[in-house]
């Protein structure tokens, strides 16, 4: 058979990345994702667990090689490693080189055995505190210990870490060091995202949140000696490191430094609609294509009409102190 042309888009970017969001629901409600009455879209509305499994199987078709389901939050998904199962072909074939996901870690406990057994290696764990208290705070619902039972099962199982923190002004900026010294204790990365403006924002103010990340630097800086890295996850994160600790600490930072020109990823939503970048409204609707017939060639000529439009990049912006940019739709519906 003959090997399809990979996906291009208009900026000469290769697009090998496709996050998948198999739920839109999740069991927290953090502040800067959702709204605290989040309404959830009806089950029948969602691609079933075999027609993801088309979805993803066309795109690796086309060359994606790196594949992170998220949510919502994944694990909440009914019957989700049945999924993960199944996509574990596509490792053992050589065709994907990374199944991965990114997690609240709530689940954690109960499916990091299986995860490991499909084939992941490595999860990232969103975590932007130590402190039961604050933990409460900005995941309305979550319970800390909960998630730490999840990085505790995980590491047991062989799963490499990453916690995700949202820097967050006047919330985990007094915890840059206890956060930093505590994965390095349990040899996990650690990467910090700028907060950005998604979601209906409501009482939250983006402006008095957002911690930007050269600060942050800066400070990491007056304690330790910082490295530039040339290597890449292969996601937006660029990574230093602290030459006193060999720690890896990566940096996020769609507003102070955009990393829109290296972009190689798209987002596909629970329902089939696939967003082409997380900054802009554009999206398409793969849900028509792929229900329309039982081979998948007009579901490839929807994709590949869709990275066609790929924009160049978001436009979120805060430098005139005002939120430039937002995009109304929450970050829960396309992952992140
Ligand atoms: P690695 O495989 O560890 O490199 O992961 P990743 O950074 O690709 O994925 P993760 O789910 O951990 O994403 C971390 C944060 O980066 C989330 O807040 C995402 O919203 C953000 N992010 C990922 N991709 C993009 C992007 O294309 N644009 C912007 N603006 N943010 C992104
Ligand atoms: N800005 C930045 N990161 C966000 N995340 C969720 N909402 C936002 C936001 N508004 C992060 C989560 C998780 C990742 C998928 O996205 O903390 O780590
Ligand atoms: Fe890619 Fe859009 Fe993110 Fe920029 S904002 S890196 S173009 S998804």
């Amino acid at each position: 058979m003959d090997t399809p042309a990979p996906l291009i888009d208009p900026f000469a970017r290769a697009i090998d990345y496709l996050r998948v969001s198999v739920t839109d629901r999740c069991d927290f409600r953090c502040v800067y994702c959702m709204a605290e009455n989040m309404t959830f879209l009806p089950k029948k509305e969602l691609l079933t667990l075999e027609e993801l499994d088309r979805m993803c199987s066309t795109f690796i078709r086309l060359g994606v090689k790196k594949l992170r389901i998220t949510g919502g939050e994944p694990l909440v998904r009914k019957g989700i490693m049945t999924f993960f199962n199944s996509m574990s072909r596509h490792l053992e074939s050589g065709a994907l080189r990374e199944l991965t996901l990114t997690t609240n870690g709530s689940q954690l406990a109960r499916f990091a055995d299986d995860l490991y057994a499909a084939g992941v290696r490595r999860v990232n764990i969103s975590l932007d505190t130590l402190d039961e208290k604050k933990f409460a705070d900005i995941t309305r619902w979550g319970r800390l210990k909960q998630v730490l039972e999840g990085v505790d099962a995980a590491q047991r199982a062989g799963l490499r870490i990453k916690i995700n923190a949202v820097a967050l002004k006047a919330f985990n900026e007094d915890e840059l060091f206890t956060l930093q010294e505590w994965c390095a204790e349990r040899d996990m990365d650690m990467t910090w995202i700028e907060v950005m403006p998604m979601g209906d924002l409501g009482n939250e103010d983006r402006l008095d949140q957002y911690w930007n990340l050269k600060d942050l630097r800066a400070r990491l800086a007056e304690r330790f000696t910082l490295t530039d890295l040339d290597e890449r996850s292969g996601g937006p994160a660029r990574y230093v490191r602290i030459e006193e600790t060999g720690q890896k600490i990566g940096f996020i930072t769609p507003l102070t430094h955009n990393f829109c020109e290296s972009c190689n990823r798209v987002r596909l939503t629970c329902t089939g609609q696939l967003f082409m970048c997380l900054g802009q409204e554009d999206m398409a609707d793969l849900r028509a294509p792929l229900r329309a017939s039982a081979d998948d060639r007009q579901l490839e000529e929807a994709i590949r009409a869709a990275i066609a439009r790929k924009p160049k990049g978001h436009d979120f912006d805060y430098s005139r102190q005002t939120v430039d940019g937002q995009m109304s739709r929450h970050m829960s519906h396309t992952g992140g």
